[in-house]
């Protein structure tokens, strides 16, 4: 079954809660493995079809943890061609995290991402709770058939 691989972080719970709609937006697709993590092991990402990753926007920047987890896979030499990536996160005003990560996960890793990062400000509200369940679902039927 192709695994889908939600990893995120977050430090007041606000990318938590977006990270939880995706995995429900995902589970409503048959035949496909979805879990949530907040760390995960390079080759974890290698065995996964589809990774989406959220992390907040501080100081401009994604998060430290998500940082390491990238530079783990780079490291690593993790091979994550022509697999699929998203991202997503919760942001304050300027809301960079999942555009920055979108552009490693296509230019670095060679993934085929989707979307253009999908940022919530703050709580996520019943409209950015859909956003994140369609997200979820979008990613999970491109690899529901594989
Ligand atoms: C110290 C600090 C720095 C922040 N820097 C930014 C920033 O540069 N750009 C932005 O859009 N939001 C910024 N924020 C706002 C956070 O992105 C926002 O609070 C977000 O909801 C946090 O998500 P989380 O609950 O998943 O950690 C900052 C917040 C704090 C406390």
């Amino acid at each position: 079954m192709p695994k889908l691989l939600v990893v995120y972080d977050s430090q007041t719970g606000n990318t938590e809660k977006m990270a939880e709609a995706v995995v429900e937006g995902a589970k409503t697709v048959s035949g496909v493995d979805v879990s949530l993590k907040y760390h995960v092991r390079p080759q974890e990402l290698e065995e996964a079809s589809a990774v989406i990753f959220g992390s907040p926007t501080y100081h401009h920047d994604m998060t430290l943890p998500i940082k390491n987890i990238l530079e783990d896979a780079a490291r690593a030499n993790v091979q994550l061609r022509g697999k699929i990536g998203a991202t997503f996160g919760s942001y304050g005003w300027s809301g960079e995290a999942p555009k920055l990560i979108l552009e490693v996960l296509k230019n670095k890793f060679g993934m085929r991402t989707i979307g253009t990062g999908l940022t919530v400000l703050y709580a996520p509200d019943t409209s950015g709770l859909e956003q994140c369940r369609n997200l979820g679902k979008t990613v999970a039927e491109k690899i529901a058939s594989m």
